[in-house]
């Protein structure tokens, strides 16, 4: 790619339809990428990197071991638990999609450190690419790790977990695959199990919460919640 289409790729972040203004689960805070951040874009877009596509895509294709199952992660942060868990877990993929620019630079520069075969990033509102890239019954699994709260009742709607969504990931989900969610907001998390137990799609193997997974490493949304003594809770639905 020239470096003009590898700026481009990363400079838009939702397909524009055209509709009135949808309802967005993130705020976009506008970056200018210094010297450094877009030399590692340059030099790391290519081999760990993703272009949104609207068109439907065999995800395993995107990797260098196609015949491992793909997990897709939304919202990464920055990253401190997505590397860790690839790199621990070499038998599957990860799609990792993420809209802060900060942060999928941040990753980019770090898998690339890593040197990761298993993971691919894209920058790009998870709810486009999974309705126009992500063919239905592909997917192994879905993690969502500490997704923005948005606390104010107006705000609710902004909330990632809705049923719409939570249709959307369970279509995308092979039998067995997992919805894994976490949070420290309480009233979140009683809507995600309300919301994931209302899915006709999904059943959940644990009496209401999950159990602490141990394969999770600790992020700093999650500390700062403890911190403040917040209860985390753990979500686990299957598709059936
Ligand atoms: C509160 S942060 C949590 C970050 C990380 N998972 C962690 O545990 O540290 C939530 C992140 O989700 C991202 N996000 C929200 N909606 C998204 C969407 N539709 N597509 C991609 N990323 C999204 C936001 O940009 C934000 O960085």
């Amino acid at each position: 790619m020239r470096e003009e289409e590898i700026i481009d790729a990363i400079s838009r972040v939702e397909v524009r339809t055209g509709r009135e203004r949808t309802i967005k689960s993130y705020v976009l805070r506008s970056t200018k990428l210094d010297e450094e951040q877009k030399k590692i874009v340059l030099e790391n877009y290519e081999k760990y990197a993703v272009t949104f596509r609207g068109e439907m895509t065999e995800p395993g294709a995107l990797f260098a071991h196609p015949s491992r199952p793909v997990i897709i992660e939304i919202g990464f942060g920055m990253g401190s638990s997505t590397q860790i868990i690839a790199r621990d877990h070499s038998e599957y993929n990860y799609l990792a999609l993420e809209v802060y620019l900060v942060g999928f630079v941040k990753l980019l520069r770090d898998v690339s450190r890593l040197q990761l075969d298993n993971i691919k990033l894209m920058r790009f509102n998870a709810v486009d690419v999974l309705e126009r890239m992500i063919p239905d019954s592909s997917i192994a699994g879905f993690h969502i790790f500490f997704p923005d709260p948005w606390p104010k009742k107006r705000h609710h709607k902004r909330r990632l977990i809705q049923p719409d969504f939570v249709h959307l990931l369970a279509s995308k989900l092979k039998k067995g695959g997992y919805i894994y969610c976490v949070t420290d907001w309480q009233e979140y998390a009683d809507q995600m199990l309300e919301v994931l137990s209302g899915e006709p799609l999904l059943m959940n193997p644990y009496e209401g919460f999950c159990p602490p997974v141990s394969w999770r490493p600790m992020t700093k949304f999650e500390k700062k919640g403890l911190d403040k003594d917040y209860k985390i809770n753990e979500v686990w639905f299957e598709r059936r």
